[in-house]
């Protein structure tokens, strides 16, 4: 898979990439490139943003710098590339990020990150040269860096070679090998610890039953999701 980033802050992806799991999809075959778009802007003092129209606060990020930045990049018109692939904006207000659209994600061959910052996108950006927004959640960052890592870093450990085991990605949270609910709780040595004992179904070794305890689980957590715990 090819993942290209456009960002004002590059640098931020060179600590991500040293990651164990990036790395070993870098490895493996994955290329993982930053653009900064301000590299692209033929304004004075590098200018990549400017007052909204209609005014407000904040500054919004030109169209003309996106285009550029884009078209020098893959030498076509911007507004053909997603007919080619992938290309996501970064907003709040997106698609919201889920297994399902992880493994959607994880099938394509590339995919092309748009990071927004300050107020965000001129909307046109959106419109004219992405195929799809995508929100990590219903609360806003300052910027779309670290929703981006969070994209790739979902995406990346669903491809061969990112995880050390990689039946690790497929039953866990969220999967279709547990329904789309979260995962089952796991224990570890020691068997008891401060008089808190491991359920002694674990300790059986009646493979059978562990799984049927396990889904069982999985499902009661499904269920009483909206009332997780909070301590
Ligand atoms: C300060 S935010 C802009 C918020 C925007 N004015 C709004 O109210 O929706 C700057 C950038 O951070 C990124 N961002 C912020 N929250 C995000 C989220 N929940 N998911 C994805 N990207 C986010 C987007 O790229 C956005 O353009």
């Amino acid at each position: 898979m090819e993942i290209d980033v456009f960002t004002l802050f590059p640098e931020w992806f060179q600590w991500f990439s040293a990651q164990r799991h990036v790395h070993n999809a870098l490895v493996a075959g994955t290329s993982l490139q930053c653009v900064n778009f301000r590299e692209h802007t033929e304004l004075s003092g590098g200018q990549v943003d400017d007052t909204p129209f209609g005014g407000g606060a904040g500054m919004v990020l030109r169209v003309d710098v996106m285009d550029s930045a884009l078209r020098a990049h893959y030498g076509i018109d911007p507004v053909r590339l997603r007919e080619q692939r992938r290309v996501i904006a970064l907003v709040p207000g997106g698609r919201t990020l889920d297994d399902r659209l992880v493994d959607e994600l994880a099938a394509e061959p590339a995919l092309t990150l748009l990071c927004g910052r300050y107020e965000g996108f001129d909307e046109r950006i959106v419109e004219h040269f992405a195929s799809d927004t995508i929100s990590i959640g219903s609360y806003v960052l300052s910027g779309g860096e670290l929703a981006a890592m969070v994209v790739c870093d979902t995406v990346l450990r669903k491809l061969p070679g990112a995880l050390g085991d990689e039946r690790s990605a497929l039953e866990e949270s969220f999967s279709p090998a547990l329904g789309g609910d979260p995962e089952y709780p796991h224990y570890t040595r020691p068997a008891e610890y401060r008089g808190w004992h491991v359920p002694e179904v674990l300790l059986s070794g009646h493979h059978e039953r562990i799984g049927a305890w396990r889904r069982e689980r999985s499902r009661e957590r499904g269920e009483h999701r909206d009332g997780a715990r909070s301590r």
